[in-house]
């Protein structure tokens, strides 16, 4: 992706285009191509969630809880009632909660919520969504998993996809240190010089915390399962055999390349690898090292600024 110019004196990367979306339009005035460079995310979130509306059995239901799990729906009152019963909920209600138009920023994921279940945002939910409807549809084997899962909301949207299809034979893994990110071993690994993300209080979310997010939409059931620890040391001996949807989310270089190295052999052919932080330095070079080493031809789909997916075909 191309730099950005500002103004004559200043390159904006658009990671800060994304950013500044975070900041309220009185206090930042974008420039023409920055304008342009939303308007055409907001036109791939657009296409995407118009396709997801077609093609999806239930994309009313997947469309409200899209919108709780992101915290973008501001009738507090139908939320608390979907939370003590999804069921109580009728068509009409569920369709009009979600006509209210979300911001650009709840649609990237650009910031860390204070409330919602994930940070991933609208445009990364609705991919999420793509592919598992796409391997239920085309029947690949093989369980779900998120490595870095945070306070469990991409998890909980993969539990409730699979259990409005009536999916029994998956089981969604929860896979996250649930104390935040490790210190980085720059001798090992030193891409990772100079990460302070252990030292972020917001990124650190308790095992039971999770739990009990999941419990409240009602997915906290036997096909779920829980990985505790850091993945440097838990995916070598991890209990899967076989994955349709493989989701890394831990933005780190020693994290990203360890789950590639131990989990992308289990990858059914007709699954998806979803790397969500490939903009972060240290995680795209794990991702283009595994690839070239292991001489994955599937070509890499451009999500939105941050993340690439692609679909395992061999
Ligand atoms: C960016 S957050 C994940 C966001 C989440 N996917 C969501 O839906 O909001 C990163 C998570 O990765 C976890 N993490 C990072 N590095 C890790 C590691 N090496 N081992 C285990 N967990 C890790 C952190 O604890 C944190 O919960």
């Amino acid at each position: 992706m191309k730099n950005l110019t500002r103004n004559k004196s200043r390159i904006l990367h658009p990671r800060e285009v994304m950013r500044n979306l975070s900041i309220e339009k009185n206090e930042y005035r974008r420039t023409k191509k920055e304008e342009e460079i939303i308007k055409k995310y907001l036109n791939d979130y657009k296409s995407l969630h118009d396709y997801n509306k077609t093609n999806s059995k239930f994309s009313d239901y997947f469309n409200l809880c899209k919108r709780i799990l992101t915290d973008t729906i501001s009738d507090e009152l139908l939320c608390r009632r979907f939370f003590q019963d999804p069921n109580s909920l009728t068509d009409f209600e569920i369709i009009n909660s979600t006509n209210e138009n979300p911001s650009a920023k709840s649609i990237f994921g650009t910031f860390w919520p204070k409330r919602a279940h994930t940070m991933i945002g609208l445009m990364r939910l609705e991919n999420l969504q793509f592919c598992v409807e796409e391997i239920i549809k085309n029947n690949v084997q093989g369980d779900l998993i998120e490595t870095g899962v945070w306070r469990g909301g991409a998890t909980i949207f993969m539990r409730i996809i699979l259990k409005k299809y009536e999916i029994l034979d998956k089981i969604v893994h929860v896979a996250d240190s649930f104390e935040g990110f490790p210190q980085p071993n720059p001798e090992m690994f030193p891409e990772d010089s100079g990460v302070i993300l252990h030292n972020i209080q917001e990124l650190k979310v308790g095992l039971n915390e999770v739990k009990n997010n999941f419990k409240m939409y009602g997915v906290l059931d036997s096909q779920v399962q829980f990985i505790k620890g850091f993945l440097e040391n838990t995916m070598k001996t991890a209990p899967i055999e076989k994955l349709s949807l493989l989701r890394l989310d831990s933005d780190m270089f020693s994290s990203t390349l360890t789950v590639l190295e131990n989990l992308y052999d289990k990858l059914s052919s007709g699954g998806y690898l979803i790397v969500d932080d490939y903009f972060l330095p240290g995680c795209k070079k794990a991702t283009d090292d595994f690839r070239l080493q292991n001489n994955i031809s599937e070509p890499l789909q451009q999500l939105d600024y941050y993340s690439v997916f692609w679909k395992k075909t061999s």
